[in-house]
């Protein structure tokens, strides 16, 4: 059964098996869901690629269950990073430190340091504590979709975007909603690669000081590629006043021959007294709720096959960095 249930400790105990066998293993953390491999097989690691069509250069993050997993991977992890993942961890924060020589090669994809993280989830922590005691020291798992696609955030999302052969660890949908913060911390300070929920002011306070401004030397980091995390459809992000003006201005018979295009909406504001609007789902007021369905309402308004998904730019406060950059990059083409 490729469905497994991340309440019965049978089915997570196969999960590890599975795993310390060399095996994929899709599984649910806090953030989105995961496609894991032992992080210390090479070739294990390479059917993650493989799998999500990610190109091999590119890391992925590093799952453990405890402090000293973690330093087997970066041993020389420095004194910021250690700082703030005894503040931070298990929960939604990855940091990169340097790489420990010849371990977790293809996990890093090549580069001398290494994401690592360890997940707030009770599935996830059982599933890496069960694997760990198979040998299995840390399990590299990039988000469960095809490369460039919206991140799972539910195990039927997982078997949408790979089919029903591969074993999911279902644990329920992910309460946080979007990948983890990233923190580049092979540089002091460290740099914020990816925003998450876990915000820069939170990550500051427990530092002391503040983050460091991006430079030239900041490893590449394809979460940051200008276009990810998009569904089919195209995205439009505009500011209220812009969505209601180009809800206005389209459609109607008058428009001279021109085809009607069909257009989902997810807003703050209600939109749905226009015509065109094929459907509207309303973005919750808060930013955790937002990020918590935004990777599935993005789902359901790309399954609609409407021509284009219009959305209502989000308040800029930086309680919403993580949802604001997650639809930039959805919209960006
Ligand atoms: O919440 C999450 O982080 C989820 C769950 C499954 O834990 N994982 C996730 O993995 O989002 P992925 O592969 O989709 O994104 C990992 C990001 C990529 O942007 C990657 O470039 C960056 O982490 N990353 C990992 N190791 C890195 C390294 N050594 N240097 C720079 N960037 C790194
Ligand atoms: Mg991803």
């Amino acid at each position: 059964m490729p469905l497994l249930s991340g309440a019965n400790p049978a089915d997570v105990e196969t999960c590890a098996q599975r795993l310390a066998a060399g095996e994929l293993v899709a599984f649910a953390t806090e953030t989105v869901y995961g496609l894991g491999a032992n992080a210390l097989d090479d070739v294990a690691v390479a059917a993650i690629y493989a799998a999500k069509g990610r190109p091999a250069g590119h890391p992925l993050i590093v799952h453990v269950a405890s402090l000293e997993a973690a330093l087997h991977f970066s041993p020389a992890l420095g004194a910021s990073a250690r700082k703030l993942l005894s503040a931070f961890w298990p929960g939604p924060l990855t940091v990169i430190g340097p790489r420990a020589v010849g371990v977790g090669v293809a996990a890093a994809g090549g580069q001398d340091s290494i994401g690592l993280r360890m997940p707030a989830h009770p599935v996830a922590m059982a599933l890496l504590r069960q694997a760990a005691a198979l040998g299995v020291m840390g399990v590299a798992a990039p988000s469960a979709n095809r490369f460039g696609r919206v991140s799972p955030t539910t195990a039927a999302h997982v078997q949408q975007e790979f089919g029903p052969s591969l074993t999911v660890l279902d644990g329920g949908a992910c309460t946080v909603g979007i990948e983890s913060t990233i923190l580049d911390c092979t540089c002091d300070p460290p740099v914020l690669l990816r925003p998450g929920q876990l915000g820069s002011a939170a990550l500051e306070q427990r530092l002391g000081h503040s983050l460091g401004q991006r430079g030239l030397h900041t490893p590449r980091a394809p979460g940051s590629l200008k276009s990810h995390y998009a569904p089919r459809t195209p995205v439009r992000l505009m500011q209220a006043a812009d969505l209601a003006a180009a809800l206005a201005g389209l459609a109607g018979p008058e428009q001279g021959g021109q085809a009607v295009q069909r257009v989902a909406v997810y807003s703050r504001h209600a939109f749905t007294d226009q015509e065109a609007v094929l459907a509207w789902r309303q973005m919750p007021e808060s930013a955790a709720d937002a990020a918590r369905e935004l990777f599935s309402v993005l789902r359901d308004l790309d399954d609609l096959a409407v021509d284009t998904i219009w959305v209502e730019q989000p308040p800029a406060s930086a309680d919403w960095d993580g949802v604001r950059d997650r639809l930039q990059r959805a919209a960006a083409v």
